[in-house]
């Protein structure tokens, strides 16, 4: 894993958006720009830890107070939140600002914040009748949930969708984002200003993309390609 940016995925969950960027760069190949050096979760039964060691990569049980010291000790330049749900210190949101990114299952700042995470976020987004939800991938700072947005794409809420079923269909987007977010970022493509403006791929789907795209047509992949090419 030389001269390529060094990933560290963190995760508390099955994992499946850390497979989703493990198959993403595996799928890139020579032309990746990143390797996942470390997945860190914050708990042993977490899936994503199973899915670290099927692809032979370093895992760590981190506690809030050691994060730091375990992402410096495995020289990550860049660290990826992927239902995380431990605390994150101000330490490391600092330490690697810019250089930090989480996905959220919706369009933040909308049902986006403390307690909403998971089916929680996606039962919010029905009790508000709300029509059109969607994933965010997001700078995460020092305010939870809130930090600049790097993309989002809009996935329709169908009539009689329950959490589930409305958390499977957003979840087909945030595998195709986070990936190519961190695959941009490493190569330099995408980055946060000083004045904490996002450069690079900062498109937001027309709102209408949706209407062309549900979530199974092959165009899909394209366009959210195109989202990220410079
Ligand atoms: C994803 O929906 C992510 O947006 C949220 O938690 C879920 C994690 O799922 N933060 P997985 O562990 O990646 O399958």
């Amino acid at each position: 894993m030389t001269g390529r940016t060094r990933v560290a995925v963190l995760a508390s969950g099955g994992g499946s958006n850390l497979q989703a960027v493990l198959d993403h760069l595996a799928a890139l190949g020579s032309r990746r720009a990143a390797d996942v050096a470390l997945v860190v979760a914050g708990r042993e039964t977490a899936g994503a830890l199973a899915r670290a060691r099927r692809a032979d990569i370093a895992t760590a049980i981190a506690l809030p107070d050691s994060l730091g010291e375990i992402l410096h000790a495995h020289a990550i330049d860049l660290v990826v939140l992927a239902g995380y749900l431990s605390f994150v210190p101000g330490a490391v949101t600092e330490r690697w600002a810019g250089r930090i990114i989480n996905v959220h299952p919706a369009l933040l700042p909308s049902f986006g914040g403390h307690g909403l995470y998971g089916l929680r976020v996606h039962r919010a987004v029905l009790e508000a009748g709300a029509r059109v939800s969607g994933a965010t991938v997001h700078f995460v700072d020092a305010e939870y949930d809130r930090g600049p947005i790097i993309a989002q794409w809009p996935v329709p809420v169908a009539a009689g969708d329950t959490p589930e079923t409305l958390a499977a269909r957003v979840l087909r987007v945030e595998h195709l984002l986070l990936p190519r977010a961190v695959d941009a970022l490493a190569r330099g493509n995408l980055s946060l200003d000083a004045a904490g403006r996002v450069r690079g791929g900062t498109a937001v789907a027309p709102l209408d993309a949706f209407s062309l795209h549900p979530p199974d047509d092959a165009s899909l992949v394209a366009d959210i390609d195109a989202l990220f090419s410079p």
